[in-house]
């Protein structure tokens, strides 16, 4: 990852030094005979700089966590304090120049606006946010370059592989130096291999300081995470610092990848990816196992 395209904006933690605290959030869903429940007095608190990832079965609330505590939803009860602010109180137009200021999104289903370039795709939010064009320009070229990008900048999402349309959403979400990056099953359109590739991505940024938390069903792709919480029927039923000893599996069988786990598929000669050319090839900082602090729920 590009250290110089990140520049992560610096954190202003809550009281209890988390970047990201929920107290007691409660959501139902009405409209329906009987109400769902999807979160019930959640509580969690994720500090700065951290990589959690939030499992449960299907249904267990997990989005629906990602939704309320990003500001996406309104909820019923509790409290979410990003940076000190409780965005649960916030109004609904509040709440999206909240987003796009301090926050990245990355989804399952990319949601790239299909009648723009790529290039165009991460100039958006930067133009929303009051960026000029050349400076915007810049910096989405910037981020595709970090995400290896640079031969596809004039593509719309529909030229794209489902792997590369995740690598623009990737830049996208990560072009207003957001805070915090929320990942909803970002893999679950990917094969194994453009999925190991994705989850690179998200370590390196890791690495490079952000703060990501990313909702998965799958254990392999919690693996990457260097914490976990885990959901059942809308309550956070455990936490785990590290979900494995590594911190990091390759998914499904690469036969590019000996029997290392800890080992990166390898580079072309420019140190890109093979699925494309690419730029500087400046990755593989080895992940700090000792420099931060887990996901705390109480
Ligand atoms: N808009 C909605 N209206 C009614 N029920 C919903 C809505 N969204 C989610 N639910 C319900 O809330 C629960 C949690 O859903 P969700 O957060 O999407 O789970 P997950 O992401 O873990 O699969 C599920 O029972 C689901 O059916
Ligand atoms: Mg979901």
């Amino acid at each position: 990852m590009n250290q110089r395209s990140q520049g992560h904006s610096s954190p202003n933690p809550t009281r209890s030094g988390s970047l990201l605290e929920l107290n007691r959030v409660t959501k139902e869903y009405r409209g329906r005979e009987v109400p769902v429940r999807a979160l019930d007095a959640v509580s969690l608190s994720v500090p700065a700089g951290s990589f959690l990832a939030v499992m449960g079965a299907s249904g267990s609330g997990k989005s629906t966590l990602l939704h309320c505590a990003s500001g996406l939803e309104a909820v019923d009860r509790g409290e979410v304090m990003l940076n000190g602010v409780d965005v649960a109180q916030l109004d609904e137009k509040s709440r999206a120049d909240l987003r796009n200021s301090q926050m990245g999104f990355v989804f399952q289903s990319f949601y790239l606006l299909p009648l723009l370039s790529a290039l165009e795709n991460v100039e958006l939010p930067q133009l929303m946010a009051g960026v000029g064009q050349d400076e915007a320009r810049r910096r989405a070229e910037d981020c595709l370059a970090s995400v290896e990008m640079t031969h596809r900048f004039d593509h719309r999402p529909n030229e794209l592989s489902g792997g590369e349309q995740q690598r623009v959403a990737i830049a996208r979400a990560i072009v207003n130096n957001p805070a915090i990056i929320w990942a909803d099953e970002p893999t679950g359109n990917l094969d194994s291999e453009h999925a190991a590739n994705v989850m690179e991505l998200f370590v390196d940024l890791h690495q490079a300081g952000a703060t990501i938390v990313l909702v998965t069903h799958s254990p392999q792709i919690a693996s990457y995470a260097s914490g976990v919480v885990v959901m059942e029927d809308g309550r956070v039923i455990g936490q785990d610092r590290r979900p494995r000893s590594s911190g990091r599996r390759r998914l499904g069988r690469d036969p590019r990848v000996d029997g290392d786990v800890h080992r990166r598929p390898p580079r072309n000669a420019t140190g890109a990816l093979d699925d494309g050319p690419g730029r500087d090839g400046r990755r593989g900082r080895r992940r700090q196992e000792s420099d931060e602090t887990g996901p705390t729920h109480r």
